[in-house]
């Protein structure tokens, strides 16, 4: 489907998110023909180049992470014409600012102005924006999570930038929400009559998400070490999935219908206060371990400094409202786990009476097994009785849906599903001023339990599933962390 021309302005695009993520995702679309070709990406960053320098430097860590040959592809060549480069501090509202003016000049593309940029410049460069005249009317704005590092700050970079901005123009960004895999919840769960009837207390024993990574810190560290876990993976990422699995069914589609659900599990949460964290929160940081037999270096030999910020975290969330009282939602995430892997699993309840009384194997409860990353799949888990003679022999096995074997098609990643939902103005993919207020809320409450019970950090070996108490708070309602492999 055709979109309109835009001019799209980067701020920060010089750095990791830009040229990693966007100016990649920019080409890929560009290649399949979704830019239309009057359309101009505008760069803007601190370091002094010219378009030509900063070409290179999109085209160099283009090459850095994949695999393909620019040097003859007239689609790079066509691309690479229509990035221009703009030196400005944009925090600054002296600087110059006339330069971005003139290459914006009279053009009556959609305009778009992307803030790849640490949260604390989002209100002065939004601000900046009006006070150069930059923000006519129809611009649209588009914002990195996370928003702020707690309510307050949140708050005050929506009135601030909600000030420059409709809400309507405002593009808050969950990277999560952009996975095909992710959208597919609301076809599984909305497009199926089968589960829905069962999706509540009643049917469904307890839900587990988990988000692993194997990657440590990193180059982001420094960043890192002032967010944590909790802040920079459980406020959005997880708290969105939650949401998407546990809401009501929307009357429609529509951005706010499906927000405005959404919203209702972010309020409905419990709050996590003093008494019950050490019980309900586990907070831990990766020590030295191997990785697929690799040795690497715990968090603070990373850091090169001593830190107390949590590289895991897993919380055992409740909504209280009618459909899930009584069913917890165990989320756990955590850097330098064993691999990398984002599952969400349903457990179904028991079967309520045995009468198989099997030969061997156990009864296990249903679990739907929805994979979104890193190889998709839908995983019904079922009893089935082994074949063959010798008594009943119970298996467990998946009714399994891979989307390799399923699907031939390869699908835009999450940025360029984002990207061209920010040009179409399809809000449903971003988060709402209210949802990520609602976030914070109950993120800030478990951070001042936190300090206020002096709450332990843990440390769990590089390469392991996280430490020992994040079991034993599973192990304490008689479940645990489900396995595939070893189930
Ligand atoms: C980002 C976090 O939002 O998500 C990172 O800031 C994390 O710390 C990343 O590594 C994970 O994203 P993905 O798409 O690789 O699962």
């Amino acid at each position: 489907v055709p979109v309109e021309p835009f001019d799209l302005a980067i701020f920060g695009a010089t750095g990791d998110l830009a040229l990693g993520k966007l100016l990649p995702s920019l080409f890929h679309r560009w290649c399949d023909r979704q830019i239309p070709e009057s359309s101009r990406i505008i760069a803007v960053a601190r370091d002094e180049l010219d378009d030509d320098a900063f070409r290179q430097l999109v085209r160099q860590r283009y090459l850095d992470g994949h695999e393909r040959n620019l040097d003859e592809d007239s689609n790079w060549q066509a691309f690479a014409e229509r990035l221009t480069y703009v030196p400005l501090n944009a925090a600054d509202r002296d600087g110059s600012w006339d330069k971005l003016q003139d290459v914006f000049g009279t053009s009556e593309n959609l305009r778009l102005f992307y803030l790849a940029l640490p949260p604390s410049l989002y209100a002065p460069v939004s601000e900046n924006l009006a006070h150069h005249a930059l923000n006519v009317p129809g611009s649209r704005i588009v914002l990195e999570k996370p928003i702020g590092s707690n309510f307050h700050t949140a708050r005050e970079i929506n009135e601030r930038v909600g000030a420059v901005f409709g809400e309507d123009a405002i593009f808050r960004i969950d990277h999560y929400l952009g996975k095909e895999s992710v959208q597919n919840l609301l076809i599984l769960r909305f497009g199926n009559f089968l589960f829905e009837p069962m999706w509540n207390a009643t049917g469904i024993d307890h839900v587990q998400i988990t988000v692993a990574e194997s990657v440590g810190a990193g180059k982001r560290a420094s960043y890192y070490d002032t967010a944590g876990a909790l802040r920079d993976m459980v406020q959005n990422h997880l708290l969105q999935l939650m949401c998407l699995v546990a809401m009501e069914p929307p009357s429609d589609l529509g951005a706010d219908t499906v927000r405005t659900e959404k919203l209702k599990i972010l309020q409905a949460l419990r709050p996590i206060g003093r008494a019950e964290i050490t019980d309900k929160v586990i907070r831990a940081q990766y020590s030295s371990g191997a990785i697929k037999g690799v040795a690497v270096p715990g968090y603070q030999e990373e850091l090169g400094s001593k830190s107390g910020t949590e590289t895991f975290v897993s919380v055992k969330a409740e909504i209280d409202n009618w459909r899930w009282a009584g069913v917890p939602f165990y989320l756990r995430t955590g850097k330098r786990m064993s691999r990398r892997y984002s599952e969400i699993v349903i457990q179904f309840k028991p079967v309520p009476h045995d009468v198989v009384q099997a030969d061997s194997g156990k009864i296990q409860p249903n679990r739907l097994i929805i994979r979104l990353q890193p190889d998709e799949a839908v995983r019904l888990m079922l009893m089935t009785k082994d074949p063959g003679p010798g008594g009943v022999r119970l298996r467990y096995v998946p009714l399994n849906l891979s989307y390799a074997d399923t699907f031939e098609k390869d699908y835009p990643d999450a940025y360029e599903r984002l990207l061209m939902a920010v040009i179409r103005g399809n809000l449903g993919l971003f988060m709402r001023r209210d949802e990520v207020e609602a976030a914070w809320r109950w993120t800030d409450r478990i951070l001042q339990s936190w300090e206020d019970a002096q709450s332990p950090l843990q440390t769990y070996p590089a390469g392991t599933d996280g430490p020992t108490a994040s079991a034993l708070m599973l192990a304490r309602d008689n479940r645990e962390w489900f396995d595939e492999g070893s189930a």
